[in-house]
Order: structure tokens, then sequence, then C-alpha cells
């Protein structure tokens, strides 16, 4: 299997790895059959992601997705957000294994859970 530089690089030197007290909004998907599990918070003001915090367990392409996926929605607004796709995180890391492309799923899923559980708070 043949990884590439930035899914190593984000592997090895994941970014935004932690957690947020009281985040303003958080997602929590899993995959019951495997046991894989990501977390997603979410610190949001004016509708803009200004912070944003991962916990991942799973492989190597998990951890990378999840990594990348944080970058690319740091700063953006929340309909932005929304649009990132599994199939967008896996091209910014210049390919995921075929294998491996359902990991990218985590991320998408996680995100959209996180900004679910915001527009729900917000709307209450
Ligand atoms: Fe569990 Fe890939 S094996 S998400
Ligand atoms: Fe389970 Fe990738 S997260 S194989």
């Amino acid at each position: 299997m043949q990884y590439s530089e930035k899914v190593m690089d984000h592997f090895m030197n994941p970014r935004n790895v932690g957690v947020i007290e009281n985040p303003d909004g958080y997602g929590k998907i899993g995959n019951a059959s495997c046991g894989d599990m990501m977390e997603i918070f979410l610190r949001i003001e004016d509708d803009i992601i200004k912070d944003v915090k991962f916990r991942t367990f799973g492989c190597a392409s998990a951890i990378a997705t999840s990594s990348i996926s944080t970058e690319m929605i740091l700063g953006k607004k929340v309909s932005e957000a929304l649009e990132v796709t599994n199939k967008a995180v896996a091209e910014a890391l210049d390919g995921l294994p075929p294998q491996k492309m359902h990991c990218s799923v985590l991320a998408e899923d996680a995100i959209k859970a996180a900004i679910e559980d915001y527009l729900k708070k917000k709307n209450n």
C-alpha cells in the first residue's frame, strides 16, 4: 500500500488534535463494525469556525483525513464547511489507497454531525 507524503505528514504530525471545553458544536462518528471513532469539537462565532479540534481512534488514513479536514474548515463559514466532502479531503491529501477511502468518510460525517449539533443549539 502506497501512502502519499501528505498522508504521512498529517499522520506523523496531526494538526488540531485535542478537545475544546464547552464546544459550540460536537460530533462523534463511530463505525460499529471495526470500533474506529472520530470526534470533532467546534468553536463558532458569527457563523465562522474559529477553532476546531479532533480526536480520532483509527488507522493512519483516518488520522490524516481528520487532521487535514480540520485545516480545511478552520476560518470557514459554517455553510462552506458543510460542503467539504470526503473526496475533497482525499484529494487534499494527494489521494488515499482505494481500500482506505472509507476512512475519509469518518471525517466528513463527524464534521457534519458537529455542525448539525451547532445549528440545533443555535435554533433553540
Ligand atoms: Fe473502521 Fe475503516 S476499518 S473505519
Ligand atoms: Fe479503520 Fe481506517 S479508520 S481502517
